[in-house]
């Protein structure tokens, strides 16, 4: 039946040959609460089966490592063999008991890989070796990529996907932005290599491309391939809105079902005049908007949306197919249901002065607006 206030927010679509029960999704969060070796613990596969509980339609984890090399954080998730399949399985049995759509976000790290003291002595990878500030004060030159290098991490992609959909997953997110090892290929600025992977959009785009075929080829037709797109490295000579858009029909004709285009790197945040954008209101809808004119597929709008009128008209109106929400309903997992059932004052936000979800990301994220018994617990699951 449809809804009476958000008919548009809580009626089905189809992503790929799947569908999605309403139009929200839970966008990823490293959360961290992997162990040591990157494999899942039960608190993992409660937090995201809780998402899927609270009404979300698609629950897309955190980025997952597809290999040592490509891991960021002590505690991210890692999934490049089948040695712990069984607890990615958990997580996404979680997800997909509670009705929604299971995808694990898949990455290399590049040029962000760590723990960073290891990453002092091995080969931090990216495709050109342009230094940036890592950590204030400290500046870093990540390796050259080689040939052996890039075909190595295309292999681990199409690896990690065929793993995925192995643990039960509906589908993958290629992480395709944030300034992570593919969406450094994109920008001109921190690809300046001479070969076929540097220089003209075509050769820039060439590693995305040829990652997506190569996860395409690895995994079933039913099994859903996503993207996260960097829409615009918002820096001088960087990667633009344009190529964005010019590369989105791109993607779909290499296989791709939907895409959620997001704005900046962890270095272009930094910046001036960029400061201060996670905390505006949709802050980065204007791109979203501009590239679903050139797609097919469905785009998901994601940055700060809190409010479900908001929400509602963003996709109504025609500028996106769906929303993703990453801190939203990591403060309120039960975000969807609240709004269906008419609930909204009830709903359970995060000021995000502190940021304490990103502080405490080393040793497992939590949020200063949590019910004791979720803070006690270290996550909120399903007992809080
Ligand atoms: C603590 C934290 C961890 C994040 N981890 C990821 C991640 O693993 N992968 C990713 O693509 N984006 C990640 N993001 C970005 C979010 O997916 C999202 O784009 C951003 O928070 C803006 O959406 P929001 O306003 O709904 O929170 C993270 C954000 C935060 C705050």
């Amino acid at each position: 039946m449809t809804h009476a206030i958000y008919p548009t927010l809580f009626s089905p679509m189809k992503i790929g040959r799947r569908e999605m029960k309403n139009r929200i999704a839970q966008a990823p969060m490293s959360v961290c609460y992997a162990d040591g070796n990157g494999v899942p613990t039960p608190a993992m596969a409660e937090h995201y089966g809780r998402r899927a509980q609270g009404g979300a339609g698609m629950v897309i984890t955190e980025n997952l490592a597809i290999s040592v090399s490509g891991r960021q954080m002590p505690l991210q998730p890692m999934l490049k063999d089948d040695s712990h399949l069984d607890a990615f399985a958990h997580v996404a049995g979680e997800i997909r008991r509670h009705g929604a759509l299971a995808i694990a976000q898949i990455v290399h790290a590049g040029r962000y890989a760590g723990p960073w003291t290891e990453y002092e002595k091995a080969r931090r990878l990216a495709p050109s070796p342009v230094p940036f500030e890592l950590l204030p004060g400290k500046t870093v030159t990540p390796a050259e990529i080689t040939e052996d290098e890039i075909e190595q991490a295309l292999s681990d992609f199409a690896n990690t996907a065929r793993l995925a959909e192995k643990a039960g997953f509906d589908g993958v997110e290629l992480h395709g932005a944030q300034g992570f090892l593919v969406s450094s290929f994109f920008s001109p600025v921190m690809n300046r290599r001479k070969d076929g992977w540097g220089g003209s959009f075509e050769n820039r785009t060439r590693f995305a491309l040829e990652a997506v075929r190569r996860i395409r080829a690895a995994v079933g037709r039913d099994f859903i391939v996503g993207i996260q797109l960097m829409s615009d490295e918002l820096r001088p000579g960087g990667w633009s809105l344009d190529e964005a858009t010019s590369l989105i029909p791109r993607l779909e004709e290499a296989g791709i079902d939907f895409a959620v285009p997001v704005v900046s790197t962890f270095e272009t945040l930094k910046t001036p005049e960029n400061a201060g954008l996670f905390a505006r209101p949709t802050f980065q809808h204007e791109e979203v908007r501009a590239i679903r004119r050139f797609a097919t597929v469905p785009i998901f709008t994601n940055g700060g949306i809190r409010d479900p009128r908001v929400a509602e008209d963003l996709v109504a109106r025609g500028d996106a197919d769906g929303v993703a929400l990453a801190r939203p309903l990591f403060s309120d997992p039960d975000w969807p249901e609240k709004v269906r059932e008419g609930r909204v004052c009830e709903l359970r936000f995060c000021d995000c002065t502190q940021a304490t979800c990103l502080r405490t990301q080393l040793t497992g994220s939590r949020c200063e607006s949590w019910p004791k018994a979720a803070t006690d617990a270290g996550y909120f699951g399903y007992q809080a």
